[in-house]
């Protein structure tokens, strides 16, 4: 696991930002999976910017989002589909069609699960998966004791997650259960890119980090993925105990340079 710890949260999302824009011009066929939640606003400005400036061209992509809430459709304003389109899709040159997320409105949202699962794997399967992370230490929506095998699927959300997301639906209630891409699904991608930033992060990310590979925190699953950036601020890195060395590997966040 390769973690760059940047000195605040914007520089962390300009990294994020940074390292979606080269996957869009390396590979010709691209396919991005994408995550919402508070964190990933910045990025998503970030590339705006950076597709207004000529840098971030999304004209051959495709992407798949993590999840969606079942039962909201993709007008609903709370749901994943709405964030999408308001921080990124409507602003960049991605083709709307190409531009996936689970359906939350689909009359039965287990087949949509598998549907969703079987479109990824026609588009050749995801090369650089974006990531958040919940601080109970979930990914995507897969809640502390999901499967480290798991696939997409309905997932029941904590009372923890829903008083997270909580604002967005208020005055209604969070809905109960979500379609989330599964960890094996998330690990089958290329590479992953997680960025965490804040205090409240922190726990979460050291054990994710550091801790024991274990079910209770969804997100130590990274630990198997070969090819796993985590991009951190100051906040979300302060309770890592082997600090001094990802420091000494990647001082302020650069990129390791082989040789004395
Ligand atoms: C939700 C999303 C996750 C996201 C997490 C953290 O539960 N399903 O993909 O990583 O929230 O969100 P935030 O960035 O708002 O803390």
């Amino acid at each position: 696991m390769k973690v760059l710890i940047l000195p605040d949260a914007a520089v962390a999302a300009d990294r994020v930002a940074g390292l979606i824009a080269s996957y869009l011009a390396q590979d010709q066929d691209p396919v991005l999976g994408l995550a919402t939640g508070e964190t990933m606003r910045p990025v998503y400005a970030r590339i705006v910017a950076l597709h207004q400036a000529g840098r971030a061209d999304f004209s051959q992509a495709t992407s798949f989002n993590l999840d969606e809430y079942v039962g909201v459709a993709p007008d609903h304003p709370a749901s994943f589909a709405a964030f999408m389109r308001q921080a990124l899709f409507d602003h960049v040159n991605i083709d709307p069609a190409r531009a996936h997320l689970p359906r939350g409105d689909a009359p039965d949202p287990v087949a949509e699960a598998a549907r969703y699962e079987a479109a990824i794997d026609a588009a050749g399967g995801i090369g650089l998966q974006v990531l958040g992370i919940g601080q109970n230490g979930h990914i995507a929506f897969n809640e502390p004791t999901s499967s480290l095998g798991s696939r997409t699927r309905v997932k029941t959300l904590t009372e923890a997650t829903r008083l997270a997301n909580a604002p967005a639906f208020a005055p209604q209630p969070v809905p109960r259960h979500a379609i989330t891409m599964g960890i094996a699904t998330i690990l089958d991608a290329r590479s992953c890119v997680l960025l965490a930033t804040g205090a409240s992060k922190a726990q979460a990310v050291a054990r994710m980090i550091e801790g024991p590979l274990g079910a209770d925190c969804p997100a130590t699953a990274l630990q198997l993925h070969p090819a796993a950036t985590v991009v951190l601020d100051e906040h979300a890195a302060r309770d890592l105990k082997l600090r001094n060395y990802y420091e000494t590997v990647h001082p302020s966040g650069a990129e390791v340079r082989l040789g004395c």
